[in-house]
Order: C-alpha cells, then sequence, then structure tokens
C-alpha cells in the first residue's frame, strides 16, 4: 500500500500582534466579550502590502526545511486559500515562482475554512493513485483584507497566517499502525450560502466583505464535526478512543470543546491555538499542527484528525498517524 506521509511541517505567523484591547478602542466591544464567547485573546494581521502567496511562501519553506528536503524534491503544490493575492494566476503558481520551481504543478483549493482539509484530501488521492511523489500542501489566508471593520460580530474574529505540510509516497502494511493519511471524508451543502459569504467576488465586480449569522453557523458546527471526524475515523476501522490529537480548525473554542465532547474526548487530547491566532481559515489547521509539533505535543506516531468546517457549507475530516 502507497501511504501518503508527513515528511515535515512549518508556519508563518505575520509580525503583526493585535491584542482583544485594541478592538475596544473603534469599537463597541470589549477584551471580556471576545474572550468568552469566542476564546480569543490575539491574532496576527499581514503588512500592508504582504500577501497570501508570500505567507504561503515562508511556511513551504519551513516545512521543506523541516524535512530535510529542498524544492527541486517536489513534484506539486496545493494551496487552500480564499483571499489570493488576483484573480488568477492562482496564488499557488506564485509560490512555486518564489521557491524556484519551473517544473511540476500547483493549483489552489477553495473550501473557506475547510480548504485545508479538501486540499489534504486531494494531495493524498494524487499520492495514493501514483501520480506524485511528493507534494506541497499549504493553507495561508489574508482575512485581514474581507474584514468589515465597523461589524464587531466578525472582524474580532479572524486572524491572518499560513501553515504547511509535504506529504511524500511511502510504502505501508496497510493497516492502521502505518504513518500517513489513513482516510478521509469531504462533504459541502449548498442550500447553506447566505449563513457565511462574502457578499463581492468577480463576477459581481467587487471585492465584498465576510458576512456571517455567527449562531447559525455555530449550530451547524459541532454536529457536522463531530459526525465527519467519526466517519473518517470509521472508514479507517477506528474510533474516538484511539485518538492521540484532535487537531480541529481553530474558529470558536465553544465549537472545539462541544466537538471534543461529542467524540468523548478530553480537552487534554485538542490541539488549541485559537487563543493566540484567532480563526485564520484554511490555514488554521497547518497553524496547529505545526504549533502542536513545535510544543512537543504531535509526536511521529501519533494519530491525529483533524476536522474543519466554513462557508459552503463546507467540511470534513481527514485521520492520519504523525
Ligand atoms: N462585542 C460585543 N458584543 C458583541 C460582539 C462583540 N464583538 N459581537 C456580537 N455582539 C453582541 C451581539 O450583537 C448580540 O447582541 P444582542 O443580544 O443585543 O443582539 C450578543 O453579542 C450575542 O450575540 P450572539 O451572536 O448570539 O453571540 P454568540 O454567543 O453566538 O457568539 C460568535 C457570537 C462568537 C460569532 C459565535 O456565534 C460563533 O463563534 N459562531 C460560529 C462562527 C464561526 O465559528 N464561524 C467560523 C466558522 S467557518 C469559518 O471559519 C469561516
Amino acid at each position: 500500500t502507497t501511504r501518503a506521509v508527513v515528511a515535515g511541517c512549518g508556519h508563518y505567523l505575520p509580525d503583526r500582534i493585535v491584542e482583544n484591547a485594541e478592538f475596544e478602542k473603534t469599537l463597541d466591544t470589549s477584551d471580556e466579550w471576545i474572550r468568552a464567547r469566542s476564546g480569543i485573546e490575539r491574532r496576527h494581521f499581514a503588512a500592508d502590502g504582504q500577501t497570501t502567496s508570500d505567507m504561503a511562501a515562508r511556511a513551504a519553506r519551513a516545512a521543506l526545511a523541516d524535512s530535510g528536503r529542498t524544492p527541486a524534491d517536489v513534484d506539486a503544490i496545493i494551496l487552500a486559500t480564499s483571499t489570493a493575492d488576483l484573480t488568477f494566476p492562482s496564488a499557488a503558481t506564485m509560490v512555486q515562482a518564489e521557491l524556484g520551481m519551473t517544473g511540476g504543478f500547483a493549483f489552489d483549493v477553495q473550501a473557506v475554512c475547510a480548504g485545508f482539509v479538501y486540499a489534504l484530501a486531494n494531495a493524498h488521492a494524487l499520492i495514493v493513485s501514483g501520480q506524485v511523489n511528493r507534494v506541497l500542501v499549504i493553507g495561508a489566508e489574508t482575512f485581514s483584507r474581507i474584514m468589515d471593520w465597523t461589524d464587531r460580530s466578525t472582524c474580532v474574529l479572524f486572524g491572518d497566517g499560513a501553515g504547511a505540510l509535504l506529504l511524500e509516497a511511502q510504502a505501508g502494511t496497510g493497516d492502521v499502525s502505518d504513518r500517513g493519511v489513513l482516510s478521509t471524508d469531504l462533504h459541502s451543502d449548498g442550500r447553506h450560502r447566505d449563513i457565511l459569504y462574502v457578499d463581492g467576488g468577480v463576477s459581481t465586480q467587487s471585492t465584498g466583505h465576510l458576512r456571517m449569522q455567527g449562531r447559525e453557523v455555530f449550530r451547524h458546527a459541532v454536529e457536522k464535526l463531530a459526525d465527519t471526524a467519526e466517519a473518517a475515523l470509521g472508514k479507517a476501522g477506528l474510533t474516538g478512543q484511539d485518538v492521540d490529537w484532535v487537531v480541529p480548525h481553530q474558529a470558536n473554542i465553544r465549537i472545539i470543546q462541544g466537538t471534543a465532547r461529542k467524540l468523548g474526548l478530553p480537552m487534554e487530547r485538542v490541539v488549541v491555538t485559537v487563543q493566540d491566532h484567532g480563526n485564520t481559515s484554511a490555514a488554521s489547521i497547518p497553524l496547529a499542527l505545526s504549533v502542536g509539533q513545535a510544543r512537543g505535543q504531535i509526536r511521529k506516531g501519533d494519530l491525529l484528525v483533524t476536522e474543519a468546517i466554513g462557508g459552503g457549507l463546507a467540511w470534513g475530516a481527514v485521520v492520519l498517524r504523525w
């Protein structure tokens, strides 16, 4: 059996850190409200002019350094983002150029906050079907560019950043003791468009701002996330009890806690970074993987389940042994 195994992991966060208290100057909000309702304490924002592909390339270089590989070893780049630099070309091809690669192929995946899970599932499929040996899977976002800074119910929740994994084809035995991706589970349901969307885009000729009915999103999130995590575990012949680390999309600590409770897992087995990063959409899971590894939480051989939900709605989960 061919497995898509994590060979390296890295991240990049822009220098500018904004604490909750900064929003008190311009909005009717408070540090206490933001912490209590979301778990967020601070977030990073990209510098003026800094782009998604710039942050993505930095995260990719960190993942390559962690793996001991070079850009010449990479066959494909899949970049999950909803905030690409330009309408086209893809931000992934910009990363490819930045890394000095002239071979292989690169493309973006757009599934909002579920983007990294979608990208990981696609990279896995390319590897197990024998089309490529090494794929950089990146999540990178500049959500600060689509915030309505007068809307306190959204602009305090999001942040910018990037994270990346290098996945590599390796021979496995075919059982769940193998390292690498063990199962994937993806879903979307376009009927829920209006509860989380950006009110602009190319064919409507504007950039737009993020609009969200937070309570409605919350209502869907816990149930769908627990269901998809359980489905992915089931496909691999595993249950929640086999999991060393849940690495959830970092949107809101209450969603993360609710999902862990539904999976029957204590918070000691959940990687949490939302307090420091806010919601970085498709970047949040690779950021949490990289930070979790750097903290010494996630170790080689650990069984992980990642899960995410976002605009669409689109959601899904990936089970992998680190
Ligand atoms: N500061 C102070 N008060 C606020 C703020 C703020 N920043 N934002 C909203 N409020 C007010 C509201 O106006 C409301 O006031 P009202 O009762 O007078 O109308 C009150 O606080 C309660 O608002 P709710 O929306 O009911 O608060 P809730 O407990 O649901 O928390 C939150 C809001 C944090 C948005 C929550 O619903 C949530 O996290 N939902 C999920 C959103 C999410 O995770 N989205 C991302 C997932 S997908 C993706 O990542 C793109």
